[in-house]
């Protein structure tokens, strides 16, 4: 295999842009014809030969100012015009192509979901439709004739405004859109096919009304409501805290069940993956339904970050998308809790992308060097990428970030930009020298910083020693320092907070943290004080500092800040860990600490002070955020200390978890904060009831009185962890009732793939061949094998060797099929680096047999590769 790198430092402007687009389908499941007429236009004048990228479709005739042309050269991935003949430096270039969507199952470039037709073209997907300029920093006006079969196709629909239709012989219609915004090529999309719609409308604050459209599946109506609800109330957000308006007249959203990725912003015309749209009682979460509003909402977001600003190159990628995550965070922490957003971001952050951060594919936020870019929309580019935005936003704070936001869009409006142009705005515009700060841009790996204290009686005089430590990771050997805010506070013994003073002046509670090591020094402190540390999680960092239990007992209980509550449950959570692995290891026998048990239990005394704080708090966490807290990961070890720890917890307030779960009663399902709290708690106690001997009877009660989607799944998940009696014919009820139905299934596929039993790969191979399953629907693969191999490392990393045996023969296969969704699956076997040498060994023997294969796609390739050089 000889797949080429690009280099961040290699980016060249372009010779040649396309100005203007004008783009015909005859659209045809088995054969679509597409001609591409685009305006040419040389920018760099010594230029003379037009490479198009182009690949997976039949070629037919390229034509130049309307003549033939014959002076080309074609490859397995494009095109080469030599037009050392041609004077004219704007000319007419016409491609003809015809394509076979419903064999496409790579879900890129213009393919088939159920019924419909659809596009996906980020990053390089409109590559396999036509030969194109195929980079983010040429921008066209987009006009695009679309004809089909009118009985099987009656919408056809195209990014922009819709300037023409009418009817043709044999069935047929055809509609034409214009998109008044320049554009790259990856925010084109089509769709055609026959939908319910439901349609509404926004009035912006200027006073233009807009009309929003969303295309569902037929029968899906009552489905749809809540995904327009999170639309308009993301409209509206935008304007009111980002001065945001939306700028065409019509918004549209189409839901598909064929999608690789979470869902699309297409101007004017978003796709998204069915799961990130359709929700009822009866068959969402409360999970899901925030998943659809912060999805929608980040798509949304995307029309200015993203698309009236998009990127030079694909290395700026997370110039939008940190971007955009980030404003998506705070869309949902203003409009719902604060504090409960940034736990739940920051317990994903520290288990994903640092365990990524730890891997062969560890990365900056803005990569350096990329063979297949599908491989680089990473939790890294999106959720470190929030991150560095934060910290933008905590050194800046939000009147100066905003104005920063405000620049930048002025003097990006309309273009192609870079990272570095977004650092220089908010420079720019707050006069705060970011010189050290844009290190984060480049640097990847995650920082360490060690604290040590001192307090001096005589003096009242606290010392803080910060030391940052930036260990190797695989693409980068050497670190530097970094700048890192880190936002303290401090407590006194009984709780309560000390104010920070210096010399007589009260200081700002985050810390520029710029050095290898700094001391900061307190004044006026009359006693030994608790330091909170990292609060709010300032800083994407590691932080040690050796706490004793009580003083985190204390934190845990009476720091007013939220998140340094929950934080300091982690810390205990992961005390309690650790000890406990190391006796699992000597044999010894494992014990919970008494007083952390008390603290935990007073915690649940107060529950009605703060219902979901007592929840996340309360939740034991997954093996895969234990694995995080320690070197070599040992998954049986994990999981039997685990087990012990839920049992213990289970027992010993075994009459809490009954009577608080008794004392919440809800009538009514209703998708609101204070319910969905009560909800969380009731099934979080519910969970641990599960292994006492009033489980069976509970969680069977609980699933048979149920009258939604979160009450359902939480007994199902609870009566499966606990092997309850129950279990197997909740399943098949559950089973029974929604086999019909793809997403509500994969609820179902994902918690046969987490069982604890023995036998579960045997029961996962044979769910393969389910009738609701279907191998080349992402979500299912995503919810049968993806589950198996992320959430349930117990028996992925069985001592055998079968995991990762099963894991290799579903990879060989999607390898032909859908390479983007195979190399997302391979995760969990590159990552062998942190597991003892029995497990490396199998590991690296299932990766070579990989490698050993014909054809593998770049996607595969580069992630085995860099796992096997490591
Ligand atoms: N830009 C999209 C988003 O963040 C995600 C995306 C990138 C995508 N590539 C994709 C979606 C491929 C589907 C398929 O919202
Ligand atoms: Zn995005």
């Amino acid at each position: 295999m000889v797949a080429k790198a690009k280099y961040r430092k290699d980016y060249k402007t372009p010779d040649f842009t396309i100005t203007d687009i004008f783009l015909d389908f005859q659209l045809d499941p088995q054969r679509t014809l597409v001609t591409a007429k685009s305006l040419v236009k040389r920018l760099n004048p010594q230029a003379t030969q037009l490479r198009l990228d182009g690949h997976s479709f039949q070629f037919e005739q390229v034509q130049i100012n309307q003549q033939p042309f014959s002076q080309y050269q074609q490859d397995g991935e494009g095109l080469t015009l030599d037009l050392s003949e041609l004077a004219a430096d704007e000319f007419e270039l016409t491609i003809n192509t015809i394509l076979v969507p419903a064999e496409n199952t790579s879900l890129q470039g213009l393919y088939q979901s159920g019924e419909a037709l659809c596009t996906q073209c980020e990053a390089e997907g409109f590559r396999q439709i036509t030969y194109m300029l195929d980079r983010p920093d040429v921008l066209a006006r987009y006009t695009t004739r679309i004809v089909a079969d009118k009985t099987t196709y009656p919408y056809l629909l195209s990014n922009g405004n819709k300037v023409a239709c009418g009817e043709l012989a044999e069935g047929k219609h055809w509609v034409e859109w214009q998109d008044p915004f320049p554009k790259p090529s990856y925010l084109f999309a089509l769709v055609a096919g026959d939908f319910d719609l439901l349609q509404d409308h926004f009035v912006t604050r200027s006073g233009r009304q807009v009309t929003l459209e969303l295309f569902v599946d037929k029968g899906n109506l009552n489905r749809a409501d809540w995904a327009m609800a999170s639309l308009k109330k993301a409209m509206k957000w935008d304007e009111e805290r980002f001065g945001l308006e939306y700028d065409l007249d019509i918004y549209m959203i189409v839901a598909v069940d064929f999608f690789n990725m979470g869902a699309m912003e297409n101007k004017g015309l978003n796709i998204f993956n069915s799961k990130f749209v359709l929700a009822n009682p009866q068959t969402a979460t409360d999970e899901d339904y925030m998943g659809i509003e912060s999805v929608i909402a980040h798509e949304y977001f995307h029309n200015w970050t993203g698309n009236r600003i998009t990127c030079r190159d694909w290395f700026q990628l997370s110039l939008k998308e940190g971007l955009t995550v980030f404003r998506d965070q705070e869309f949902s922490s203003d409009t719902g809790s604060r504090a409960v957003n940034r736990i739940n971001n920051v317990r994903f952050l520290r288990t994903i992308q640092f365990a990524e951060d730890a891997s062969p594919m560890s990365h900056p936020i803005r990569p350096e060097k990329v063979i297949e870019m599908n491989n680089f929309y990473t939790v890294t580019v999106y959720e470190k990428g929030a991150e560095v935005i934060r910290m933008l936003h905590t050194l800046l704070g939000e009147q100066k970030f905003q104005a920063g936001m405000q620049l930048y869009i002025a003097q990006n409006d309309g273009k192609a930009a870079t990272c570095e142009d977004f650092v220089a705005a908010m420079e720019q515009a707050s006069g705060i020298d970011l010189s050290q700060f844009r290190r984060w841009y480049s640097q990847s790996g995650t920082p360490e910083l060690t604290v040590t204290d001192h307090y001096d009686a005589g003096k009242h005089c606290y010392q803080l020693t910060v030391v940052q430590h930036t260990p190797a990771t695989a693409d980068q050997m050497d670190k530097i320092n970094l700048h890192i805010p880190l936002k303290i506070a401090l407590y006194s013994e009984n709780g309560d907070k000390i104010s920070l003073q210096y010399e007589g002046r009260t200081l700002n509670d985050v810390l520029n943290v710029t050095q290898k090591e700094q001391v900061f020094e307190f004044h006026n402190v009359y006693q030994r004080p608790i330091p909170a540390l990292l609060c709010d999680f300032s800083a994407p960092v590691k932080l040690d500092y050796n706490y004793e239990v009580e003083q985190l007992v204390t934190l845990l209980q009476f720091a007013e800040n939220d998140f340094v509550r929950w934080d300091a449950a982690q810390m205990l959570w992961a005390k309690e860990l650790r000890e406990n692995l190391m006796r699992y290891q000597l044999e010894q026998s494992l014990q919970f600490s008494q007083s952390v048990l008390a603290a935990f239990g007073q915690v649940l005394v107060d529950y009605q002070q703060d219902i979901e704080l007592t929840t996340l708090i309360l939740t034991l966490p997954k093996e895969t955020e234990f694995a995080e807290k320690v070197k070599t990961i040992d998954p049986e070890g994990i999981a039997v200390v685990r087990d012990f720890m839920l049992h213990t917890l289970a027992q010993q307030f075994k009459q809490q978890w009954l009577k608080i779960y008794n004392q919440i009663k809800l009538e009514q399902y209703r998708v609101v904060p204070e319910d969905i709290a009560l909800r969380g708690l009731r099934n979080l106690c519910l969970s641990y009831l599960a292994f006492t001997e009033f489980g069976n009877s509970v969680v069977n009660q609980h699933y048979l009185y149920a009258n939604n989607m979160t009450d359902s799944l939480a007994a199902l998940n609870a009566a499966s962890k606990a092997g309850l009696a129950c279990r197997d014919n909740l399943l098949a009820d559950f089973e029974q009732k929604w086999q019909q139905d793809g997403l509500v299934m994969d609820k179902w596929f994902a918690l046969q793939a987490t069982r604890p039993d023995e036998n579960v790969l045997e029961i996962v191979q044979q769910l393969i061949s389910h009738p609701s399953f279907n191998f080349n629907n992402p979500n299912r693969l995503r919810a049968l094998v993806g589950s198996f191999v992320n959430q349930n490392p117990r028996h992925f990393h069985a001592i055998d060797g079968s995991g990762y045996r099963f894991l290799t023969d579903i990879l060989l296969k999607l390898n032909e099929t859908n390479p983007q969704v195979a190399a997302r699956l391979i995760e969990p076997l590159i990552r062998f680096n942190r597991y003892d040498e029995q497990r490396q060994t199998l590991m690296k023997r299932a990766l070579e047999r990989l490698s050993e294969v014909e054809n593998l796609s770049k996607d595969l390739f580069e992630k085995i590769e860099k796992a096997l050089q490591a």
